[in-house]
């Protein structure tokens, strides 16, 4: 890929945020190319690797430069599954898999998923119970990690200093974005910690209860419209060529 400059940047969620809603993402993608600029793109997600590569292209979506997959455990180069060498070192210090796995099996309804993800463990729920359970029992424990729980359904048990927000971080940090006009999307509770980083962020209309429940912040802006319609509502509020001044 060729060197670019990178002046504006979407870090965003896939399902439920920039996928969920075909016509608009069409709109939001026809906008970006009629813009003066290029947007670089960062795709975060909770999906594990193939999974992502198969939404991204049975959605047709634009290659991102930056793919994060497993919910902020995983950073790779576009979509060339080249990962990023520097994080997975850094997070694999404090990534206690065994310990992790054994206090959840002993906590009766986490419902483990069949995923070949080796950085998180992520299970479903019928209900709060088991995870108020986990809770306390990793606390007892005191087994690092991080815990997730996203949509009222699925618990993730990640490596503590990982997740949407601190892998967001460390890819704007190392490659020098953080001055970009960013904008950070998402829809569910594992879209949270990177919402909260403080850059522009959206909460697309569709979004679930516990990303509502945010605290209001002047850099967080709610949505009217529903996923890449959110994202096209928060981008012209925080960079439309009336706000940002620029001029086609
Ligand atoms: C996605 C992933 C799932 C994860 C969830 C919440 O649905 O497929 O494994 O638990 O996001 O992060
Ligand atoms: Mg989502």
């Amino acid at each position: 890929m060729k060197p670019h400059s990178v002046t504006h940047l979407l870090a965003t969620d896939l399902d439920g945020t920039l996928v969920g809603d075909a016509d608009s993402l069409r709109r939001l993608l026809h906008y970006y190319e009629d813009e003066p600029y290029d947007v670089t793109l960062i795709y975060s997600t909770g999906r594990h690797l193939q999974s992502a590569l198969s939404l991204i292209e049975e959605e047709g979506l634009p290659a991102p430069h930056i793919l994060i997959t497993d919910v902020g455990t995983e950073i790779y180069e576009g979509i060339s599954g080249q990962p990023d060498r520097q994080w997975r070192a850094q997070i694999t210090a404090q990534w206690f898999p065994e310990r992790l796995a054994a206090a959840a099996a002993s906590c009766k309804g986490l419902i483990p998923q069949d995923i070949p993800s080796r950085h998180r463990l992520s299970y479903t729920i019928q209900s709060e119970e088991p995870v108020r359970e986990l809770e306390k029992k990793l606390a007892e424990l005191q087994i690092p990690h991080k815990l997730i729980v996203s949509s009222g359904r699925d618990v993730d048990i990640l490596p503590p200093n990982t997740g949407k927000g601190e892998a967001l971080r460390y890819v704007l940090q190392s490659r020098g974005w953080q001055s970009a006009n960013i904008l950070v999307a998402g829809d569910s509770g594992n879209d949270h910690e990177m919402i909260a980083l403080g850059y522009p962020a959206v909460i697309v209309g569709n979004a679930q209860q516990e990303l509502y429940a945010m605290a209001e912040q002047p850099h967080i802006f709610r949505a009217v419209q529903y996923c890449a319609g959110g994202i096209h509502e928060a981008w012209e509020y925080f960079y439309g060529t009336s706000k940002a001044g620029v001029s086609k």
